[in-house]
């Protein structure tokens, strides 16, 4: 089925100007961006998006490097977005994803990862709705 998910191009990929090369590999993977916005994340927006690591030890680091610079938040929509957003992606650490991912061939370290994209169709739908309202979105 057709269903959507939610992209972020992190900071050290919009440092880097790769906003243009990220999401011409999300459309080679036939994802369309259905909605698109660079903003600047407010410590609100990155403690609150990445709530559910809370507690993990990485969780300030990676709220300060999301307020680093400039992010992309993106909707993606394309036959089973999620699954293909994940695979196009790469595995989360660099060193561990396949060649001709985004994070293979583009992302710096675990953390500088380049590409957030949703894990699942709920939380596609959570994430969408933290960053959009319904008229931003069209398909
Ligand atoms: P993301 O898919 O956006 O979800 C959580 C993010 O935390 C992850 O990508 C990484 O950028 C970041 N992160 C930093 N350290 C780790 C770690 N050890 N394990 C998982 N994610 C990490």
């Amino acid at each position: 089925a057709v269903t959507r998910t939610f992209s972020i191009i992190k900071p050290d990929a919009t440092r880097r100007n790769l906003t243009g090369a990220v999401t011409k590999m999300l459309e080679e993977a036939g994802l369309r961006v259905v909605a698109s916005k660079r903003i600047r994340m407010t410590k609100e927006q990155a403690e609150g998006f990445y709530g559910v690591h809370r507690e993990r030890p990485f969780f300030n680091d990676l709220v300060t490097f999301m307020m680093s610079g400039p992010v992309v938040v993106q909707v993606l929509e394309g036959e089973d977005a999620v699954k293909r957003n994940r695979d196009v992606m790469g595995a989360t650490n660099p060193a561990n994803a396949e060649p001709g991912t985004i994070r293979k061939e583009l992302a710096e370290s675990i953390e500088a990862n380049s590409v957030h994209g949703s894990d699942s169709d709920e939380n596609a739908a959570t994430e969408i709705a933290f960053f959009f309202k319904p008229e931003e979105i069209v398909g």
